[in-house]
């Protein structure tokens, strides 16, 4: 039987070129490296919160049979300062946070490591910590600039006087617990020396950042670092940059004269690795009668360490979302003795979503106006400081998703639908990314007329950018991609951002274009369309094409519809069905774009109902550190997931035309399924996740709650 493809480059579904190589196991990933002789390294996490370590006792660990050293900071290699604070790992008695890696054990096996780790003894002075993020914390401040480097504030109009003369409004404060990401492969790192120069296979979505830190921290010149990160088991955000497992590998391979091995135990991970902060958004929304915003306010709590100031850009959601003349959004953060809280798939809007995206609801049913038509009447022309988007398409996102989905005819009234012992609801919320791209590097070569090798350094972690970037490819030089050799994860290839803010395909994409075009130019203009025997090769960087775009709003949106059941006994919430309908560019590969918008949407039910990092205030320590406890929905829970992607051309973009789909679909998921949950039961759940539990909890109080619709006049 032969199969007849339309097309092969761009737009056609193609799927992934490693797929057989990780389904038979041959795909190696960081920890998995063979090298010869290589040692093992075992953290020992400080089992408090706030303090000092006096000294470590390394004798009994050295006892242990196998174990070859331990490092502290009364021992380590000195580091030199980097941007990050947390990378200095063993530098200084200071702890800052339950589960900080205080001294490192090296040891021949793995086994031996463990077991050396739990024999070290640490001598510290332990001081009382602040754990808990309170609006009231008096610690909270301002910061000029928040993640992605937007302003902290950014208000118009006059919202207090917008506000006040709203004829309808919401006031309401919505809380989000941590998250952490969980990605399957823990953070983890092959490391070693070799004649001065340092060899490191990381689990990372940036082998150039990494590069980066470690030429900084042990003094190199970043040529004489490199790093591979071939294949990368998820990430999620928690891999974005550099971890403190690649410099304590790099450290301890230092030390011990051969190549370390350090996998995180999954505990650690948790600890250290990074997690989604908390946040306590304040959100308030006047209207006029007719459903039109006057007044948008959204005030953002967050925490952040001692170590590292990281604000979550919560509000920045409503500076984009909807056409508001009076606006006011605002972040505050407070250091508490936590670890650092990073980027989690979507940072900021995602959790901002779930404030917006619920609030909106509740003005709806305040104004008594239908959700969608509420959204689709403040679409916004710009953005709040005055952008016009490069393309913008949510109010088609809305009417195909309700289409699609049933919404007509829909009984707007709370708690009046059964099937048997279940009540059934449907809610909607809008979904918006931006659409990220950042200077890259690629070079392209030709062997023959029909061999052709391309190197990027991006990374896939498990996106299938790979499988992309060779369509991409292809396309440039005119060619099938059975004809190109795509090459990626090696430091080596040159500059490349992060797979991280959805802009991997973007950004590395305009890279390969433009090699790939020269290339092909070069070919043809030298060489009557034949490769010379001797080969061709040339290299790109789009620094200069990205300073040269005008300055647009560049978003994806889209729309989200959820059918929820409610067993009201029981307090149990089944999501029966949830639709996403984006916009989002052009797209290159409808196959691994719906796998990535089917998988945050699969997130966001998972944000919505199961996941929160408990920390326990007096310790600060994560107790939920293991995948028994800390749940995130499995294959049981996910309910059928529809996905429709509208064509949107958009010029503005870069030379694919294409958005990036890595985080779109988890924004606004949870407001959705929440907003579902208060059209079945009349209970609105202004915190996640929406457990068994909470939902029995704030049904004991949903008649009196009914009555007074918290702040909506
Ligand atoms: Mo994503 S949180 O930008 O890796």
């Amino acid at each position: 039987m032969t199969e007849v493809r339309e097309r092969t480059g761009v737009g056609a579904a193609e799927p992934r070129l490693e797929a057989r190589e990780k389904v038979t196991g041959q795909a190696l990933y960081a920890a998995d490296r063979p090298v010869p002789g290589a040692a093992y390294a075992w953290p020992v996490p400080a089992a408090f919160a706030r303090g000092r370590v006096n000294t470590v006792d390394t004798g009994p660990a050295l006892a242990v049979d196998g174990v070859l050293s331990v490092l502290w900071h009364g021992n380590a290699p000195r580091l030199e300062r980097s941007g990050d604070p947390h990378l200095r790992v063993l530098q200084t008695p200071e702890v800052t946070y339950r589960g900080q890696i205080v001294a490192l054990v090296v040891a021949t096996t793995p086994e031996s490591a463990r077991e050396g780790a739990e024999a070290v003894v640490i001598d510290a002075r332990t001081a009382p910590a602040d754990t808990v993020l309170r609006a009231d914390h008096a610690g909270l401040y301002e910061p000029e600039l928040v993640n992605g480097g937007y302003p902290g504030r950014l208000d118009k109009g006059d919202f207090d006087t917008g506000f006040g003369a709203a004829e309808v409004r919401v006031d309401a404060t919505y809380h989000t617990p941590a998250e952490h990401h969980v990605a399957m492969e823990p953070h983890a790192t092959t490391a070693f020396w070799e004649h001065g120069r340092l060899v490191v296979y990381d689990a990372t979505q940036s082998s150039t950042a990494v590069r980066d830190s470690l030429a900084t921290l042990f003094e190199l010149p970043p040529q004489l670092v490199r790093v591979h990160n071939e294949h990368v088991g998820g990430g999620f955000g928690s891999k974005g940059a550099a971890k403190p497992n690649v410099v304590l590998a790099a450290m301890a391979a230092r030390v011990v004269g051969r190549p370390v091995k350090l996998a995180m135990p999954r505990a650690a991970v948790f600890a250290t690795e990074g997690y989604r902060t908390p946040t306590i958004q304040r959100v308030r929304l006047g209207a006029d009668r007719r459903g039109r915003l006057v007044a948008l306010g959204h005030e953002s709590c967050s925490q952040s360490s001692r170590l590292v100031e990281y604000t979550e850009q919560a509000a920045v959601v409503s500076r984009v979302l909807y056409g508001v003349p009076n606006l006011a959004t605002g972040h505050r953060v407070v250091r508490l003795d936590v670890p650092p809280p990073t980027w989690m798939r979507a940072p900021g809007d995602c959790p901002g979503a779930f404030a917006l995206e619920s609030a909106m609801d509740e003005l709806a049913a305040a104004g008594n106006w239908d959700p969608v038509r509420l959204r689709i009447d403040n679409d916004a022309v710009t953005d709040a400081e005055g952008r016009p988007f490069s393309s913008r398409h949510l109010v088609e996102c809305l009417l195909r998703g309700a289409e699609r989905f049933g919404w007509a005819g829909r009984d707007p009234r709370p708690g009046t639908r059964r099937e048997g012992r279940w009540l059934l609801g449907s809610g909607v919320a809008a979904t918006t990314f931006p659409a990220i791209t950042m200077p890259s590097t690629a070079t392209a070569r030709a062997i023959s007329d029909d061999d052709f090798e391309v190197a990027v350094n991006a990374a896939d972690i498990g996106t299938g950018a790979r499988t992309v970037l060779r369509q991409i490819a292809a396309d440039a030089l005119g060619v099938d991609p059975g004809c190109v050799d795509i090459s990626v994860g090696d430091s080596a290839i040159g500059p490349a951002p992060v797979a991280g803010g959805s802009m991997g395909t973007s950004s590395w994409g305009w890279a390969v274009t433009k090699a790939c075009r020269q290339l092909r130019e070069r070919i043809d203009g030298a060489h009557q369309g034949h490769v010379p025997p001797e080969g061709v090769a040339t290299d790109a960087d789009t620094t200069a094409d990205l300073a040269a775009r005008p300055d647009y709003a560049r978003h994806a949106f889209g729309a989200q519809f959820c059918a929820v059941r409610v067993d009201p006994a029981t307090g149990e919430v089944r999501v029966d069905r949830l639709l996403g309908v984006f916009a989002a560019g052009r797209i290159i590969n409808p196959l691994t774009a719906r796998s990535q918008l089917l998988g945050a949407m699969t997130m966001g039910v998972s944000m919505a109902l199961m996941e929160q990092s408990v920390m326990d205030r007096r310790s600060g320590d994560f107790v939920t550190s293991d995948l028994s406890a800390y749940h995130v929905a499995v294959n049981a829970d996910v309910p059928r997931i529809d996905v429709e992607v509208l064509e949107e051309e958009d010029p503005h973009l870069n030379p694919m035309g294409s958005k990036g789909v890595g985080e779109l679909g988890i924004v606004g998921t949870a407001a959705a399924v929440a907003n579902a949950v208060h059209h079945a039961t009349g209970i609105r759940m202004r915190s996640l996740p929406i457990t068994p539990a909470a939902l029995l909890y704030a049904s004991r109080g949903a008649y009196s709650a009914r009555a007074s619709t918290g702040g909506t006049t």
